[in-house]
């Protein structure tokens, strides 16, 4: 199994009305992870979406040689996990604030087949992560708070990520998650991250691939 990596584009940020179109256009660009934003109105005050649409996308992201990145942002994960894995989720990655049961979820999550992530609100210390680092394959970093798309980039996300790094060693991915565009995608990358999710700066431009290349490339310099 692959983690998420390079650019990632959030769907949350696409036309629901012409998703499978929307997804064509980001992995004929070359994108191979596709990142989904499962909110339940209560972990963050938005609802979104759920397995059915994991599940209405798995086909075609599968057949194209990319995976699902499924990034839950919902109380109590470790009930959800059989579900998304079963709709056909490649990456979950739950919050740390979500639930007292990091480790027994995680584990979950490997037993279900997939990659296991964790993620960070902008507040949670990376020390969070200190007796999991045998247990997660991506340490998401959000870089804005969790809930909407659309929001600036946090600037502490930088120094932030550069100790995730120092913790986690040279191996895990590390994920980066809100406000990702051609600016902020480049000093992630050199302080660490190797997978970059986009939401607006891909799905809100007038061409969806050419976004996807541009923050690519911003990766690489
Ligand atoms: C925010 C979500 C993000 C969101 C990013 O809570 O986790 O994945 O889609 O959106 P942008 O790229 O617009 O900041
Ligand atoms: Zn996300």
């Amino acid at each position: 199994m692959t983690a998420p990596h390079g650019v990632a584009p959030s769907i949350l940020a696409a036309d629901f009305a012409r998703l499978g179109a929307q997804v064509e256009a980001v992995m004929d660009a070359g994108a191979r992870t596709i990142h989904v934003d499962i909110m339940d109105g209560h972990f963050v005050p938005p609802i979104t979406m759920g397995p059915l649409v994991v599940a209405a996308l798995a086909d075609q992201v599968h057949g194209a040689g990319g995976i699902l990145d499924v990034h839950l942002m919902i109380e109590r994960p470790e009930r959800q996990i059989a579900d998304f894995a079963k709709a056909g989720a490649d990456n979950i990655t739950i919050h740390a604030e979500a639930t007292p049961h990091l480790h027994y979820t995680l584990q979950a999550i490997h037993e279900s087949g997939c990659t296991a992530g964790l993620a960070l609100c902008p507040a949670t210390p990376v020390l969070v992560a200190s007796d999991l680092v045998t247990d997660v394959d991506v340490l998401l970093v959000m870089t804005v708070n969790p809930g909407w798309g659309g929001q600036a980039f946090l600037p502490n996300s930088i120094p932030k990520l550069e100790r995730a790094r120092a913790l986690l060693g040279p191996e895990p991915a590390i994920e980066v998650d809100g406000g990702i565009d051609v600016d902020t995608a480049g000093p992630c990358a050199s302080a660490g991250a190797t997978a970059f999710v986009a939401g607006t700066a891909v799905f809100g431009a007038a061409d969806p691939g050419a976004a996807y290349r541009e923050i690519a490339a911003a990766t690489q310099r």
